[in-house]
């Protein structure tokens, strides 16, 4: 939606605040490989996408948030100094819990009006949540005069997902949000989030997100699981060695441990981490040299990989993916995100797209009885402030 209309509706709803207001945006993302290790301290390729939240922020004199959001039409209003666990049930638990994190560090009492509209479709694996976190966290810093750097926002944003939504999610989502650039990838070392931007945007070629429409009803808790597993790992392997994280876990490590594991499933979780890890080590090289090939192949690995050994894809992931790794002019395909539902990425030669798109329509319904969507991407910049008005 145009950012002008925008700022008409927040006019038009907070009639009464005469104060400067703020527009502030912040991108969804795709991963492109390093699927399900952030949680393990391991490496990560997420981009930040086009599509993503504005809010429209103004300061007010009521000592109140009142929270609009223009997805779900509803507007809330919430005391500045109100207990916030107490409305911890509806959509604006995401940017109540950035206001907590703030309070946490001593910057609370203030009233703001704000407007909230995003692009990206939800529940899909292409972070909504994490964007309306950090665009909140980019607002408040700039209107609180906080001078947090975007990294101690990131912080902040999974502070608030682990500890105010309480899902116990990496921090993949909020760092590619916040520290997205355009035309790169982000390759992050979660454990002590050190990243170097890598090339994506290459001419002649297109990252197209395809939506499976499955809504990732049992995520949450399969998620879950998958985290206390690969903690299980890590107990086991750390008898053989002073491991911190699976994801210091080296392929000699696996081969020379790997017995170590009994439980057949615990050990293709193992084994799941530890070629990713491989994997984006890789793909740094291969997508930085423009290798395209190269790391269509290592996509390809990944989605196997998280449907044989870490089991996070499901039907209608794999059919999306398995079809579209035998489409024309695709050089590889995987599930994105946590998986269970939502989305895939592929990449392709960009003369290519119409006839992808068309034949994979085709092919999921006849498959599935489901409409996907697909969406090609451009990589943005990290959330930032838009304008004054
Ligand atoms: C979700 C989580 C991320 C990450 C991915 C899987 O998107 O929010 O932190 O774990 O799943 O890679």
């Amino acid at each position: 939606m145009d950012r002008h209309l925008l700022f008409e509706r927040f006019h038009k709803i907070y009639a009464s605040n005469k104060s400067s207001s703020f527009s502030f945006f912040a991108p969804g993302r795709v991963n492109l490989i390093g699927e399900h290790t952030d949680y393990t301290l391991g490496l990560v390729m997420p981009i930040a996408i086009q599509l993503g939240t504005v809010l429209i922020i103004s300061k007010n004199n009521h000592g109140i948030l009142r929270f609009t959001s223009l997805n779900v039409e509803e507007k809330t209003s919430v005391p500045a100094n109100a207990n916030y666990s107490d409305f911890r049930n509806a959509w604006y638990k995401y940017p109540l819990g950035i206001f907590q994190a703030f309070k946490n560090s001593g910057f609370d009492g203030q009233g703001f009006d704000m407007l909230y509209y995003g692009d990206l479709p939800t529940a899909s694996g292409l972070s909504s949540s994490a964007s309306i976190e950090m665009v909140t966290a980019v607002a408040l810093n700039q209107l609180y005069q906080s001078e947090f750097d975007t990294i101690e926002l990131v912080k902040m944003a999974q502070w608030s997902e682990n500890n105010f939504v309480s899902l116990n999610c990496g921090i993949m989502d909020m760092f590619a949000s916040g520290m997205g650039k355009a035309g790169y990838a982000i390759a992050l070392n979660c454990s002590d989030l050190s990243f170097q931007y890598v090339e994506a945007e290459r001419e002649g070629y297109h990252f197209v997100i395809g939506n499976s429409m499955k809504k990732r009803g049992l995520a949450d808790s399969k998620y879950n699981e998958r985290v206390s597993e690969c903690g299980i790992a890590l107990e086991i392997l750390k008898k053989a060695d002073s491991f911190s994280s699976l994801s210091e876990v080296s392929l000699e490590n696996l081969d020379k441990y790997g017995h170590m594991i009994e439980n057949d499933t615990i050990f293709r979780r193992t084994r799941h981490v530890v070629l990713e890890n491989e994997r984006v080590r890789r793909s740094i090289h291969y997508l930085g040299d423009g290798n395209m090939y190269e790391f269509g192949q290592l996509m390809n690995q990944s989605h196997q990989s998280l449907k044989l050994d870490y089991e996070v894809t499901g039907f209608e992931l794999d059919t999306m993916v398995e079809k579209a790794q035998t489409c024309e002019g695709v050089l590889g395909s995987r599930m994105t995100g946590a998986g269970f539902g939502g989305c895939m990425i592929s990449l392709l030669e960009s003369n290519y797209i119409e006839p992808y798109i068309h034949s994979m329509t085709e092919h999921y319904f006849n498959k599935t009885g489901l409409q996907a969507e697909f969406y090609s991407v451009h990589t943005s910049d990290g959330a930032s402030l838009k304008e004054l008005l």
